[in-house]
């Protein structure tokens, strides 16, 4: 074997030159690749000894994309157009042979080849949008050619890979092979034996001349994926892209889609993108726990509580096979409880996803019971009973008498002291928080809440069992609300102090909505509920939630809350009682209302919430800024394309953060505002929080 660069191999065996691409861990399109890509195959088209070309990655995957690590670095090397220049334009058969996920850069090289083989794992996509861009390397000229119009769209506007199935039912792929060295190996020799032509897909304009056939068809697609797609550059970018194939030449489509790329990678939502992808992986690495931890495992679970989180946390589990144990306190809790597990179920057989057979069978592995003893043999057990510490010390003496030993102990708790907890217990080091979000069997995010005692063991366990379940973990030290909620309340503190000195509800809902958050803090109440903790036996209406929830204004739930809710629509629309209220309470405070501007109120949420994060850091409760970024994405809506708040304020520039700070200190003179001693250290060294990492 010939090695051609450190990552590329050039060898003929029995006729067929095999390129092989060894660039661990993703066999990305680094400089070592494109090099060697570039002269292996130009040295096996010019060798007559080879009939054709078969071109294969080793470890876990095809070419996963372009080097993300490259990018916005000065260029080096031979340049990917060439690479796929010399692929297309060979004068003999290549043939890519694909397994693992081939994305990005990686299928846009594939789809240059003449012909695709691939295993049935294999996984096939244009992940690009997620970070901000588009296929810059011809995909979106080529893809339309191959898969149609509309599916090529779709595939490359929601950026989620596709089967091998789909790959081979639209033409992606030409086969589907069991082996993936010597299925390849045999169709090559196959192509060469029947002397099948060297297919261009760049000459191919069949499936363009369908799609001129249907004129609404870009309009229809902008429409349908509007909602999803707003704030984002990319996607438009790419349908115009798209929309070129139909009225340009391929070179001058690829023209276009260079001179598009080259904008968005230039932009700040791009950066972003870019920003937090590594943030997420970067999450789950904890310094001073290894890689090689040891880890349990956890093959039955117990659950406690089967309400909004229980049932949720549940699904996570069963949907990957793993039985579940959940203890209710009342056989009607437990049957509800059940029942609306069954019933999100039942939705995936609506949508197809699922039989009804498969809901019998998860629902087969969750075993209903009252008795806590039921949880003895459980490798972990995670409570979610009400939010009240008493009961949760309760419940956890009790589970301590209960569970075997070696098992991990966890509470869904959102915001209480998790040490507290672990301190009623004979053995701290086995107990952890683990804050999974509602709704918890489709929010991503898992706060792993770190408490003092809690072993090493228990928190890698924790990490790779969220990987698992398809989960983000981060871990978060303890401390009122954890990382999230934390911040959260600091924005709530704002937003309600903003309506009583000037603006209503949905003028600070539009605000934060416009900044691109799927809705704002007031909206955001009323489809959690007002009355969350809200009694009414102890109602003394002294507050505006009181009031509001004394009205019945209770949130979506009622129809109601600090909006109007269409019954069928669920569109919302002011209200002037709330109005009228929300005067009320500004009176009787004594605040004389004003014209609050809108980037005063989008200042006065979003600063609070940087300043917190910078406590939180200095206190060592998140690890790193980047892990706040993920959990507010994540867990908050915020938009990826402002990368999360700490990217998005040195993005504004901390000095000016900074400055704000103090000027609503002194307007307010109140303590709320005490600029994070961490910011005032990185303004005076001229640094921003990327500078941390
Ligand atoms: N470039 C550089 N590094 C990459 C990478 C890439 N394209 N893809 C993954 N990695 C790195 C990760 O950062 C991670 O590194 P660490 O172990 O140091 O943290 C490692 O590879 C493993 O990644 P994951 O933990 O994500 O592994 P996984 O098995 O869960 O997922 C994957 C594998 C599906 C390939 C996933 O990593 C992924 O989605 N990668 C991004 C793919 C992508 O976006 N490709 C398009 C790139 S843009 C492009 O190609 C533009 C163009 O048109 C030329
Ligand atoms: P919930 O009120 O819907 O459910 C709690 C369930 O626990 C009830 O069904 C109740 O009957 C049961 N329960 C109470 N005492 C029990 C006991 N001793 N033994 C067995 N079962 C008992 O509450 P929810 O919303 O599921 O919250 C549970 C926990 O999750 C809380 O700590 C909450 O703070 C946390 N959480 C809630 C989120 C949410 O959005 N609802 C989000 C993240 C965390």
């Amino acid at each position: 074997m010939a090695a051609i660069t450190d990552m590329v191999d050039l060898e003929i065996q029995d006729g067929v030159a095999v390129v092989r691409i060894d660039n661990p861990p993703v066999n990305a399109l680094s400089e070592g690749v494109r090099n060697g890509l570039f002269e292996a195959v130009q040295k096996a088209d010019a060798d007559d000894n080879a009939k054709a070309i078969l071109i294969i990655c080793s470890g876990r995957t095809y070419i996963a994309g372009a080097d993300i690590k490259e990018f916005g670095k000065p260029h080096r090397g031979v340049v990917l157009f060439n690479v796929q220049d010399v692929i297309e334009g060979a004068s003999k058969p290549v043939v890519s042979t694909i397994h693992g996920t081939c994305l990005g850069g990686g299928l846009e090289t594939a789809i240059c080849c003449h012909y695709r083989v691939a295993v049935a794992s294999a996984r096939f996509g244009f992940p690009e949008v997620k970070l901000g861009i588009l296929p810059g390397a011809g995909g979106t000229q080529r893809l339309p050619r191959i898969v149609g119009v509309e599916k090529a769209l779709e595939m490359m506007v929601n950026g989620n890979p596709v089967g091998a199935n789909f790959a081979l039912e639209n033409g992606l792929i030409d086969e589907i092979v069991d082996d993936l060295f010597e299925g390849g190996m045999a169709f090559a020799k196959k192509i060469v034996e029947e002397g099948r032509p060297l297919v261009r897909v760049r000459d191919a304009n069949e499936k363009l001349e369908e799609a001129k056939k249907d004129p609404e068809l870009f309009n229809r697609f902008r429409k349908k994926v509007a909602r999803k797609t707003r704030g984002f550059d990319a996607p438009e970018s790419i349908i115009q892209c798209v929309e070129d194939t139909l009225i340009k030449s391929f070179d001058d489509g690829i023209q276009g889609e260079r001179d598009r790329f080259g904008v968005l990678i230039k932009g700040i939502k791009s950066e972003a993108q870019r920003y937090y992808f590594f943030a997420e992986r970067q999450a789950n690495k904890i310094p001073d726990v290894p890689k090689d931890t040891e880890t349990i495992p956890i093959k039955k679970v117990g659950m406690i509580g089967a309400g909004t989180m229980g049932g949720g946390i549940s699904m996570n589990f069963l949907s990957k096979g793993t039985p579940v144990t959940i203890v209710e306190s009342t056989q009607e809790a437990l049957d509800r409880g059940l029942g609306v597990v069954r019933k999100n179920y039942l939705r995936g057989v609506k949508s197809g996803r699922l039989t009804e057979a498969d809901v019998d069978k998860l629902m087969g592995l969750l075993t209903p019971s009252l008795s806590l003893e039921d949880l003895a043999d459980c490798d972990m057990v995670i409570e979610a009973v009400f939010e009240n510490i008493d009961l949760k010390k309760e419940v956890f003496t009790k589970l301590d008498a209960i569970v075997k030993e070696g098992a991990i102990l966890a509470t869904n708790s959102s915001a209480l002291d998790v040490n507290a907890i672990a301190a009623v217990t004979k053995r701290p080091e086995w107990v952890v928080g683990t804050h999974f979000f509602s709704p918890a069997n489709i929010m991503r995010l898992l706060e792993v809440v770190r408490a003092e005692k809690t072993s090493k063991t228990v928190l890698a366990t924790v990490m790779a069992l969220a990987k698992r379940l398809g989960k983000i973990p981060v871990v978060s030290g303890v401390c009122p609300g954890f990382i999230g909620n934390r911040i959260l309340f600091k924005r709530g503190v704002q937003a309600q102090k903003l309506i009583y000195e000037g603006a209503m509800p949905w003028d600070v809902d539009d605000v934060i909505y416009d900044f691109g958050f799927p809705m704002g803090p007031f909206a955001m109440s009323d489809l959690a509920g007002l009355d969350i903790g809200w009694d009414v036996k102890t109602s003394k209406g002294e507050t505006l939630r009181d009031r509001l929830c004394e009205m019945d204004r209770r949130g979506q739930k009622t129809g109601a809350g600090y909006y109007n809710y269409d019954p069928e629509t669920r569109a919302k629309t002011p209200e002037p009682k709330v109005e009228e209220l929300i005067l009320e309470f500004s009176e009787k405070m004594g605040k004389t209302r004003r014209e609050i501007s809108n980037e005063e109120i989008l200042q006065r949420c979003i600063y609070p919430m940087i300043n917190e994060g910078a406590k939180i850091l200095e206190e060592g409760i998140s690890q790193r800024p980047s892990d706040i970024d993920v959990v507010w994405v994540n867990g908050y809506g915020w938009p990826v394309y402002r990368g999360g708040p700490m990217f998005y304020a040195d993005t504004v520039g901390l000095d000016k953060v900074l400055g704000k700070l103090k000027e609503f200190q002194e307007q307010d003179n109140d303590d709320f505002w005490q600029p994070s001693p961490l910011i005032e250290k990185l303004v005076a060294e001229g640094k921003g929080f990327k500078d941390m990492a």
